[in-house]
């Protein structure tokens, strides 16, 4: 397991191989030993394989060639689907239908995610995390026919890998860890802590491509802008409205 954790790196290239039964049954199995809220596994795992569904699944997920290629594509919903209707069905009155409970949900859902990402990498596998999921939660509840109390929260591409990229940098560990309390930065610390990240060859070279000034500049001017931040929270509040999780009265 030390290899799956330390040796870690998302993989985007799969080869056209499909994972046998035995292996993906590992990956869903470590999935559901996942701590849950309360133990409810208010969470579900759509198991896409099919040629077709994957390509409607690419479609939503920005066309990301991963989603076509791996042969498995998994996508984590929060789902108090089936817990509500049991609780209905032994007359009990479930108050799920709120924020809070979609926020249990998804934490179920993402924790889920990861013991499937680190079973899958155990066994040799490559994975790539979608973060388009809840972009496009609307296309993707289509597209799987996800019912009311179900909202897809992220989604792993699963195969053999087609490429060997190095491990990624990290922060210095104090970037993220503190002791007792929380101490917060001064503007030398975020100099610091961003330095080595800011200078490595990689950066300058996104830098050019990008005719940025700043490392930051590419995150809030390209990649996670406000703009599109703000459409995709629209976009993901009606997706919450519409599965019945914003009654919070
Ligand atoms: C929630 C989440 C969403 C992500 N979404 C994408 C994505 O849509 N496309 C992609 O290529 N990588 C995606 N990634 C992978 C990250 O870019 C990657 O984890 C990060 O750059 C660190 O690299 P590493 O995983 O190789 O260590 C996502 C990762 C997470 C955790």
């Amino acid at each position: 397991m030390d290899n799956a954790i330390f040796g870690h790196r998302s993989i985007r290239k799969y080869k056209n191989q499909p994972i046998p039964d035995k292996i993906l049954e590992y990956i869903l199995e470590a999935a559901s030993r996942a701590s849950t809220t309360g133990n409810m596994q208010v969470y579900s795992i759509v198991v896409s394989t099919g040629a077709e569904i994957k390509k409607q699944l690419w479609e939503s997920h920005f066309k990301q060639e991963m989603v076509k290629e791996a042969p498995v594509v998994l996508t984590f919903c929060a789902d108090f689907n089936r817990f509500v209707k049991w609780c209905k069905m032994r007359d009990a009155q479930p108050g799920y239908d709120n924020f809070l409970s979609f926020m249990t949900a998804a934490i179920d859902a993402l924790l889920a995610a990861q013991n499937a990402a680190l079973a899958a990498e155990h066994k040799g596998l490559g994975i790539c995390y979608l973060g388009t999921t809840t972009y496009m939660a609307d296309k993707i509840i289509d597209i799987l026919e996800l019912p009311k109390y179900v909202v897809p929260i992220t989604t792993l591409a699963v195969g053999y890998t087609n490429e060997d990229p190095g491990l990624t940098g990290r922060l210095p560990r104090r970037a993220i860890v503190h002791n007792e309390k929380y101490q917060d930065f001064s503007p030398e610390e975020i100099d610091s802590l961003y330095h080595d990240r800011e200078n490595s060859a990689f950066t300058k070279e996104l830098l050019k491509i990008n005719d940025k000034a700043t490392l930051a500049q590419i995150f809030t001017d390209n990649r996670y802008s406000k703009k599109d931040n703000v459409h995709f929270s629209q976009q993901l509040l009606e997706v919450l409205k519409k599965q019945g999780f914003m009654n919070n009265k």
